[in-house]
């Protein structure tokens, strides 16, 4: 009886939290995300879009949003946040369980929530769900920017069940959208030809972007997206959303549209063959979600990820970058220490910061004097370096310059000393034939003894050379043979745990050498995340670094990345672009050579050391301050792009003709976001030695008015042809 009462007390209580509709805003200064509770105590979007001015406004707003009319004969369902599979929502599921009594849905219900100030611009919002039939809890997690507009969001799944349960979908965030057309743009690519950008209409069901390449992960389709809310996405108007999830992994984006015409987007890692086996009181922790919204098209949503990364996100987002000279295509495997003390006398007569020695200094039994062999073994080779690292430590130092080398630590050719020892820690099929992808196959980071060694190699090298100032962290090869010996039957986790392995690793050495630079590398832009750029302070966007193509390249990026995690180099990939149309794409981002100094030509050698200058002078401008993309090479044969300073008083706008048509008419570059009242002077600057400007406005000061309604006439019919304009308020 007495238990009978208990129970009736409980649900009377259960019933009287429902009725209460606890209402939670995770509001930024531009947007607002409101969830509230239904009467059962489940958790609904109730609104995501423009900031609500009157706070009322978010209180009033239903648990139920947008399905049919109130008299069609459909009933409207809600948006719930966290959706499992099992209930009564058709569509693709958040969350997917099998408990241990085989039964596979879950139903959360709100339990609580805290909010707090993390400081005057950031609030966390923490939402703890349950199932009330299954041991089983969710946690939301929300950290809102208010400035720079932005919300990170993420999962915590837990349960106390008395044997493992799987979960076989874990999503980092469900979002909804209520709008008469969704477009979608893409990014997808290949090895040298990363981020091409594409643009269709969602129409009813779904369209998933993911990847399947374990590492390397986003060499075919890049982790980020941008949605167009009643039109294309558009640079400077419209409703867009950008997303990007940080997982240096698989990752699944699916946008389904329902029967009644709303979207929804879920994003996290992708489940596929990643069944996750889930120990009692284990915290399942999913990758952030990033995204933000902007009523005046991408130009601005990006720019909103560009301040919030620089603040919050890229390692050493706030600190000054050096330009480097990296020896790859100088001299590919082909070098001597002679070769490379030449090449460092030449960085500094450049005027460069740093050297960097890339691929090929190691290996002794299986000397790395091409891909097949050596990887793995991280000894330096005695025969092409016979003073070890130690002696090009100090002949940087000498020069004045700082020294940088290479790794790719995650990786091993069969043809090592490394394979030959430890074949168990080595990602592959015990009883196929393996496919090699350059050669290579992927070491088991789910392996914790293999995490070990591959801090170690960094590890040892500094503890060696304390000095070294930079290095560049290369992964060529996707998971191929999935296999983890380590895991042996649970080889569904091997892609979760392969990934949460590198990840470890990637924080080790950031925290034992947090002063040291780190270049991400996947034979180009193939890592690209904000996970990883947690701990590398930049990525290389390409292997592709012909300035035509990087000029689309850069532009993709740009859309989610600062200027400031992108390096570009000028190297001879096109020799028939000018040096100084080389440079000019290179310095719209984290500046760099990639090339012999000795084969350019007096004139050209000069002016490369006059564009390291123009760039040391102007780059807070470039790297800190705000990126205008103001004409899109995807639209005309031309492209131009600005950087301002907050204070608005200095600007570096970059023109480039790509390959105009003959007697193509065109159009003055309007500039954007000056201050409209004051003068400035326009200058163009990074000229060929002995060569003049031919720009009318040059030497000439015009109101921020005039440059940004009328403009300045930049472009040219020339192909090929670019222009570095500085431009100063008086
Ligand atoms: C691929 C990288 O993208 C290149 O820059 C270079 O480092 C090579 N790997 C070296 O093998």
């Amino acid at each position: 009886m007495k238990k009978m009462f208990l129970m009736l007390m409980s649900f009377v209580a259960v019933l009287q939290l429902y009725s209460q509709q606890t209402v939670i805003r995770i509001g930024t200064n531009e947007t607002d995300l409101i969830l509230c509770t239904a009467p059962t105590g489940r958790l609904y979007q109730s609104y995501l879009g423009p900031r609500l001015v009157v706070n009322s406004d978010a209180e009033n707003l239903s648990y139920f949003v947008s399905g049919p009319a109130a008299d069609a004969p459909v009933t409207p369902r809600g948006w719930e946040v966290y959706p499992a599979s099992g209930a009564e929502d058709y569509f693709e599921p958040a969350f997917a369980i099998q408990h241990n009594d085989g039964n596979m849905t879950s139903i959360f219900r709100y339990v609580s929530h805290n909010q707090t100030k993390k400081d005057g611009n950031v609030t966390e919002t923490v939402i703890h769900l349950k199932d009330d039939v299954y041991p089983v809890e969710v946690s939301l997690y929300y950290l809102a920017y208010a400035k720079e507009n932005i919300i990170k969001t993420w999962t915590e799944i837990k349960h106390t069940e008395k044997k493992p349960v799987t979960i076989s979908r874990y999503a980092s965030n469900m979002i909804y959208f209520e709008s008469p057309a969704y477009y979608l743009t893409e990014f997808s690519g290949d090895w040298a030809s990363e981020v091409r950008m594409s643009n269709q209409q969602l129409q009813f069901g779904k369209k998933v972007l993911e990847t399947k390449l374990g590492s390397r992960a986003a060499m075919h389709c890049y982790p980020f997206f941008e949605l167009g809310l009643g039109q294309e996405v558009s640079e400077n108007q419209g409703d867009v959303v950008l997303g990007t999830i940080a997982w240096t992994g698989n990752f699944q984006f699916t946008f389904e549209i329902d029967n009644v015409g709303n979207l929804r987007v879920i994003s996290g890692m992708n489940p596929y063959a990643s069944n996750y086996e889930l120990k009692p009181n284990e915290l399942f922790t999913t990758p952030e979600f990033i995204f933000t919204m902007s009523d005046q098209g991408t130009g601005k949503a990006s720019r909103n990820l560009h301040k919030w990364a620089r603040k919050y996100q890229l390692k050493d987002g706030e600190k000054d970058r050096y330009v480097l000279l990296n020896n790859w295509e100088a001299t590919y495997f082909n070098f001597d220490e002679a070769r490379l003390e030449v090449l460092m006398n030449e960085a500094k007569e450049l005027g460069v910061d740093l050297f960097l020695l890339d691929d090929g200094w190691f290996g002794n039994k299986h000397p790395r004097v091409g891909a097949h062999a050596g990887l793995g073994d991280w000894e330096v080779m005695r025969s092409k370096l016979p003073n070890g690292i130690p002696h090009l430590v100090e002949t940087a130092k000498k020069a004045g310059i700082k020294f940088g080398i290479w790794i790719e630590p995650e990786m091993v050719n069969p043809k090592s000393e490394l394979y030959e020892k430890h074949p168990d820690w080595v990602i592959q099929l015990p009883n196929r034939k393996p496919y090699y992808y350059r050669s290579q196959l992927v070491l088991d980071l789910a392996n914790p003894k293999v995490q070990d060694f591959v801090f170690g190699v960094v590890d040892k090298i500094m503890k060696e050379n304390p000095e070294i100032a930079f290095f560049k962290w290369d992964c060529n090869s996707m998971i191929t043979n999935i296999y983890s010996p380590y895991l042996k039957e649970k080889q569904n986790q091997l892609y979760i745990d392969h990934v949460r392995g590198v990840t470890n690793v990637f924080k080790r050495v950031r925290d034992a050498y947090p002063d040291v630079e780190f270049m991400l590398c996947a034979g180009g832009g193939g890592r690209c995340d904000y996970e990883a750029l947690k701990y590398f302070s930049e990525f290389w966007c390409s292997d592709n670094t012909d300035p035509v193509e990087r000029l689309y390249i850069q532009w993709g990026f740009s859309q989610i990345f600062p200027a400031k995690a992108m390096a570009a180099h000028v190297t001879s990939w096109n020799r028939s672009a000018s040096i100084k149309f080389r440079a000019d794409v290179a310095m719209m981002c984290k500046f760099g050579f990639d090339i012999s100094f000795a084969d350019l030509n007096e004139k050209e050698q000069e002016f490369c050391k006059l564009a390291v200058k123009n760039y040391n002078r102007l780059k807070k401008v470039i790297l800190d301050g705000d990126q205008y993309r103001l004409v899109s090479p995807y639209d005309t044969n031309h492209t131009a792009v600005m950087y301002m300073n907050e204070e608005k008083s200095k600007a570096v706008l970059f023109t480039y003709d790509i390959f105009p048509r003959f007697s193509e008419k065109v159009f003055p570059v309007k500039l954007q976001n000056l201050d409209p009242n004051r003068r400035y002077k326009v200058e163009e600057i990074n000229l060929m030695p002995g060569a003049k400007s031919r720009l009318k406005a040059n030497g000439k000061t015009y109101t921020g008015d005039y440059l940004m309604k009328i403009g300045i006439e930049a472009f040219t019919g020339g192909k090929m042809n670019s222009r570095m304009i500085e431009i100063t308020a008086e």
